[in-house]
């Protein structure tokens, strides 16, 4: 087999309340749990996962920094700053790894300040929609994404 794909996920603001939050829309799935869904979805993909949860913006773009030295790809849920981050938009531009972003609700269904996402124009893709399976979707097709590569 070939080497293990090295995926950064990454996990944006106020995702560490999953499980309580909101749960008429983003369900009773807790981070952890998802977390660990992901992990045994990457192992059987051939690939492994770190996971990383911040609240703030700085956090989350050295995170994503550091995965230029040693990932092959990235997945990510921004939270709300998928609606406002040329910041992190910039940060996932400069790393030139591909990115897969994801989000539990149909943010196109939802607010109308939910439709635009300032992450999906430098993704290779977006996923929106299917709750927890939204991350399991998501890594499927980034690590599709690094095999066709
Ligand atoms: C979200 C959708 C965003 O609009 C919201 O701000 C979130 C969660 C989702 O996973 O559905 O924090 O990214």
């Amino acid at each position: 087999m070939a080497d293990s794909r090295q995926i950064q996920v990454i996990h944006g603001p106020s995702l560490n309340l999953l499980g309580t939050r909101e749960p008429e829309i983003y369900g009773s799935t807790t981070l952890e749990e998802i977390n660990a869904t992901l992990e045994s979805a990457a192992k059987k993909l051939g690939a492994v996962v770190e996971c990383f949860q911040s609240n703030h913006e700085g956090a989350l773009i050295d995170c994503i920094h550091h995965a230029i030295s040693w990932a092959d790809g990235i997945l990510i849920n921004p939270g709300g700053l998928t609606h406002t981050s040329v910041a992190l938009r910039d940060a996932l531009a400069a790393t030139a790894l591909p990115v897969v972003e994801v989000h539990l609700s149909n943010v196109f269904a939802r607010e109308e300040f939910r439709r635009h996402s300032m992450i999906s124009g430098i993704a290779v893709g977006v996923v929106s929609g299917f709750g927890p399976a939204s991350y399991r979707l998501g890594i499927e097709a980034l690590v599709d994404h690094l095999a066709a590569g």
